[in-house]
């Protein structure tokens, strides 16, 4: 059992911290956030991942788990300290590692010299020296060694994730190190590679990348297979029987987003361009990722002829299903397409509320809270009492309140010239579509998932279309 310092409780440092608490360790885990951490400590999550409340609330309820704020009350007296701070994308693209440097400069004082700097947020690769030289500018800790160990965790799977990966990857210039570190995993039954900080750094960017690439290939794929009629899905079974490509990323869909693929895709792109590599295939990862917004837009666009005034209904706003996460979701993007052209949008996702709307709104522009109308009056009518097409003249009116967040999947669609299905929760498979049908002004349904099942679907008189289908 070790002492262990979590620096950050997001998505990625509370599930190390409950895990490595699990794993018989005893851990402190420190964020910034006062309210996040005041939640945190009566065990009530802020975020939605599997069998990770229960697990909070039986390692605080053993004493092995606590929190605290600030970065040094953790760190302090901890044999070794996580850091799982933000690497956001910084205007450059390249990984913003002002949070990495902050957390660095305010745990130097206090660690051990004994104890070991675990980055397991991600960083380019080369980022450990980085690490190393702020460390060693702090006297006493200049002997405080660094390692990666970055994370493979899927948001929605991540405490399955942690405790059955497909493999722990530690960089470490001192094998000695590297051996107390993977001391900490002791009960996780998983193929160990110990290697380098930089390759470690790199086998993360690699492997997200080349996960944004597989997504960006099969949407490709899908876009001819509806030029040439072809079906996507008897295609990605043709593909995935073969033991080298496997079936696992290669569902079609509106594109990747998320807090990592976007972000590592475009950091990586940009340490390329620094170390004098055009990294021309990335790119084009991206490229068909921002085009494949862009395709599911005309598909909607198509479907109702025109989109300016026209009410579409969405079902699904975070960026997959499973979690609540809006960051960086595809969902959003295309929301933020259609409201551009003019059309009023009715949304709903079982994971999200009306704060769905600040994370469509861009940061400069704060709706006043009376005029976000709310979803639905409750008394059946739609929240768009206004006749289906706007005039224009009535266009400054509807200005701040053209998206609305309903309250249940049928709401969403009352009215609406549209459908379109940009998340797949499970959820929607089962809905009743004759009723769904009866609400819409027209049923045209865009499953930019493939989720629903298009000989049912025009049963019920909807006009389907998939991807690649
Ligand atoms: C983050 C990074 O986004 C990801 O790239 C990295 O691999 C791991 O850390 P995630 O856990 O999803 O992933 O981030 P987030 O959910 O935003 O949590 C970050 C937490 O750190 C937040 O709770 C935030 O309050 C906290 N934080 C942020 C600190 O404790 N200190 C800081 O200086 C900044
Ligand atoms: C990803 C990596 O999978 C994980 O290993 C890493 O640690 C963090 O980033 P995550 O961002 O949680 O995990 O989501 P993931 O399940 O990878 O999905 C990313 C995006 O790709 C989502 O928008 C998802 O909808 C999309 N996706 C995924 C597809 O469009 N098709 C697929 O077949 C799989």
């Amino acid at each position: 059992m070790s002492r262990v310092g979590v620096i950050g409780a997001g998505y990625v440092g509370l599930t190390t911290a409950a895990c490595l608490a699990h794993l018989g360790h005893d851990v402190v885990c420190a964020d910034v956030d006062v309210e996040k951490l005041a939640r945190l400590a009566v065990g009530d999550l802020p975020i939605l991942e599997q069998d990770l409340p229960e697990m909070v609330q039986t390692e605080l309820a053993r004493g092995r788990l606590s929190f605290v704020l600030g970065a040094a009350a953790a760190a302090r007296d901890s044999e070794f300290v996580f850091l799982c701070v933000p690497t956001p994308q910084a205007p450059d693209a390249s990984a913003d590692l002002s949070y990495v440097e902050a957390a660095l400069r305010e745990i130097a004082p206090v660690l051990q010299p004994t104890s070991v700097l675990i980055a397991k947020s991600t960083m380019p690769p080369g980022s450990s020296r980085f690490v190393q030289r702020v460390l060693h500018e702090h006297p006493g800790a200049e002997c405080v060694a660094v390692a990666s160990n970055p994370e493979f965790l899927r948001e929605g799977s991540a405490v399955n994730d942690f405790l059955n990966p497909d493999r722990i990857v530690i960089g470490c210039d001192d094998p000695a190190v590297a051996v107390r570190v993977s001391s900490l995993y002791k009960g996780v039954q998983a193929p160990l590679l110990v290697t380098d900080c930089a390759s470690a750094e790199m086998i993360k960017y690699a492997s997200n990348t080349f996960l944004a690439t597989k997504i960006s290939f099969i949407n490709a794929i899908a876009n001819l297979c509806e030029s040439l009629d072809a079906d996507v899905r008897a295609v990605t079974l043709g593909m995935g029987y073969d033991h080298r490509i496997g079936f696992d990323f290669l569902a079609p869909g509106p594109g990747y987003g998320g807090s990592c693929l976007p972000k590592d895709t475009a950091a990586l792109i940009r340490a390329g361009e620094a170390a004098g590599y055009d990294f021309s295939l990335l790119r084009g990862v991206s490229d068909v990722n921002d085009a494949q917004f862009a395709r599911i837009v005309e598909k909607v666009r198509t479907a109702a002829v025109r989109l300016d005034g026209v009410r579409v209904a969405v079902w699904g706003l975070t960026f997959k299903a499973g979690t609540n996460d809006l960051r960086d979701s595809p969902a959003l993007q295309i929301v933020r397409r259609l409201l551009d052209e003019g059309a009023l949008i009715a949304a709903y996702d079982p994971a999200t509320g009306p704060e769905a709307a600040d994370a469509l709104v861009p940061r400069e522009i704060v709706i006043p809270e009376a005029e976000v109308a709310l979803a639905g009056d409750g008394r059946g009518r739609s929240m768009f009492a206004a006749p289906d097409l706007i005039s224009i003249d009535d266009q400054s009116e509807i200005a701040v309140d053209r998206f609305f967040v309903a309250p249940d999947p049928y709401e969403a669609c009352r009215g609406a010239s549209v459908l379109v299905v940009l998340t797949e929760w499970d959820d929607f498979r089962w809905l009743d579509f004759p009723k769904v049908a009866s609400l819409m002004r027209s049923p045209a349904v865009v499953d930019a998932r493939n989720l629903l099942d298009p000989a049912a679907l025009r049963r019920c008189g909807f006009a389907y279309q998939g991807v690649g289908r």
